[in-house]
């Protein structure tokens, strides 16, 4: 097994494991530990910080230094030169909205797993194409939520997906359920704002709370 491959199966391991990954919107790096911590603390040792911010690729470094124990992603990754300031940053992982041929053959490269956006057949089939068999369903509910990764997942049986965008925990259940669906990511339970607030008990509680509901699903 190449190291691509070996990387992956880490990966997924952990989102079978968890089947949950935070996806963080940080303004500024320094929340980027006591973030890390509660969600440690919580019992969640997964991370995806967003390239929203400037602040992203410099959280990632700060968590991968001081909190070795989590496996940190770049989401919102939209340029190869973004993937190589994750890379660089320590990231494990790269997640994309859509599908970027520029940020695939870099991460190809690079042997680093990437989880290229789709909603698509036709997106599914370019990442197939490219070998990617791990899928972002994004934006989850407003493309149909549920019924529509059903279908869309149907003639796919290789491809596994993290469905995110507009999940909390009132529809976790439903897509935990889903054959095709590897894990959920989501912001209800890390939102931008408890992390601006420093309200990172609440964040604590709140990571529980959503891990209690992913233990109630399966
Ligand atoms: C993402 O980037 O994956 C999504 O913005 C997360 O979606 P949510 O904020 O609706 O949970």
């Amino acid at each position: 097994m190449d190291r691509l491959q070996q990387r992956l199966k880490t990966l997924v391991e952990l989102f079978k494991r968890y089947r949950l990954i935070p996806v963080v919107i940080l303004d500024r790096a320094e929340d980027a530990e006591p973030l890390g911590e509660a969600l440690l603390q919580a019992g969640l040792p997964l991370i995806e910080i967003t390239f929203r911010t400037d602040a992203a690729a410099e959280a990632i470094r700060r968590i991968c230094r001081r909190l070795p124990e989590m496996t940190v992603g770049a989401g919102t990754v939209i340029r190869a030169d973004q993937a190589q300031a994750a890379l660089d940053a320590g990231a494990a992982f790269i997640v994309s909205p859509g599908f970027s041929s520029a940020v695939s053959d870099f991460c190809i490269r690079q042997e680093l797993p990437y989880f290229p956006g789709v909603t698509t057949a036709t997106e599914i089939q370019m990442a197939l194409e490219r070998q990617w068999r791990i899928l972002k369903y994004f934006p989850a509910e407003a493309s149909g939520g549920v019924r529509t990764l059903r279908a869309i997942a149907a003639p796919f049986p290789g491809v596994q997906f993290i469905a995110t965008g507009g999940i909390t925990g009132e529809n976790l259940a439903d897509y935990l359920k889903l054959d095709c669906l590897l894990a959920c990511g989501g912001s209800w339970f890390v939102q931008r704002q408890l992390i601006s607030r420093r309200a990172f008990d609440e964040i604590s509680h709140r990571v529980q709370s959503a891990l209690r509901h992913v233990v109630k699903a399966t």
